[in-house]
């Protein structure tokens, strides 16, 4: 594996593999690497010759408040589960490489970026992810880019983005990685002590009632986003929020028809957490 720094270098050596009639798989990431992103890795491996991950801890996405400076890096223990993943390159820029003296653009995904994470952490948070993705893709050009579901709102800025820009890339959403007892994989989890620890397991818990009653038949929003809520309320967690939206436009769902998305994100301890169900009407089960 070859670790790659600067955009020359990595656009050689992507455009060396591309002569050699090989696919290229991007899986953008911040590092802490944990098995949800070695799953995107692993899907990333199967599907194409030529296989980037770029690390990049991306300022422009977070808050004066958030926690840019305490995000665990570790590029040394990175680079060597990436490379036990089969992985070609690793590209770990410089805040430089990727934002040069006299930077001046973002890029703005309007209507899916005002609610959930938008609203809870503010417009800058999905302009700096929009901005900083469609600069990979201009960097790496992959044929397929893989995100993790966890971040579900992401997904869908990232897809629409692709849509409005005409970019050439397919994005792949992969199924949230879990601890055994259902906490979501995520490298804010290093965060936790013990006791917040075990209190974090009711995001998950809480979208498990939810999806329970869907799967019963109950399509009120309310009800379903009330069972959540009472499992959080037990757990002592107040959420950011806890809120039922179209899994493609993210208006607000009053009525369970067809699919859509249960997000919640909450502090727990000292870590911000996100997690997610899709909720499915028992009739596009066929009835089950
Ligand atoms: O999901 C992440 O790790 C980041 O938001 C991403 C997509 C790598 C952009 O910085």
């Amino acid at each position: 594996m070859r670790i790659i720094r600067t955009i020359p270098e990595l656009r050689a050596a992507v455009s060396d593999a591309r002569n050699d009639g090989a696919s290229v798989g991007l899986v953008p990431t911040m590092g802490a690497f944990h098995e949800g992103h070695l799953s995107l890795m692993r899907r990333a491996r199967e599907d194409n010759g030529l296989v980037v991950v770029s690390l990049f801890v991306n300022p422009t996405q977070f808050g004066a408040n958030e926690d840019l400076g305490s995000y665990p890096r570790d590029e040394a223990r990175d680079a060597a589960m990436a490379q036990a993943e089969g992985v070609d390159v690793l590209f770990a820029p410089d805040a430089a490489e990727i934002y040069p003296e006299g930077f001046a653009t973002s890029i703005h995904v309007s209507g899916l970026t005002e609610v959930l994470d938008g609203a809870s952490r503010g417009a800058h948070h999905f302009d700096g992810v929009a901005t900083v993705v469609t600069k990979l893709f201009g960097i790496v050009r992959p044929d397929v880019a893989y995100f993790g579901q966890k971040d579900a709102q992401q997904v869908l800025v990232v897809r629409r983005l692709v849509r409005d820009l005409n970019l050439d890339v397919r994005i792949e959403a992969c199924p949230i990685v879990r601890e055994a007892d259902g906490l979501a994989m995520s490298s804010r989890n290093v965060y936790l002590d013990a006791a917040a620890r075990a209190r974090a397991t009711a995001l998950n818990r809480a979208l498990d009632a939810a999806s329970a009653l869907a799967d019963a038949g109950e399509r009120d929003a309310a009800v379903l986003i009330d069972a959540a809520s009472r499992v959080l309320d037990e757990a002592g967690i107040r959420p950011d929020y806890l809120e039922l939206r179209d899994n493609d436009d993210l208006h607000a769902v009053t009525r369970l028809d067809g699919e859509a998305l249960l997000a919640v994100a909450a502090c727990v301890g000292a870590a911000r957490l996100i997690d997610n169900h899709i909720l499915r009407s028992t009739d596009l089960k066929g009835g089950a």
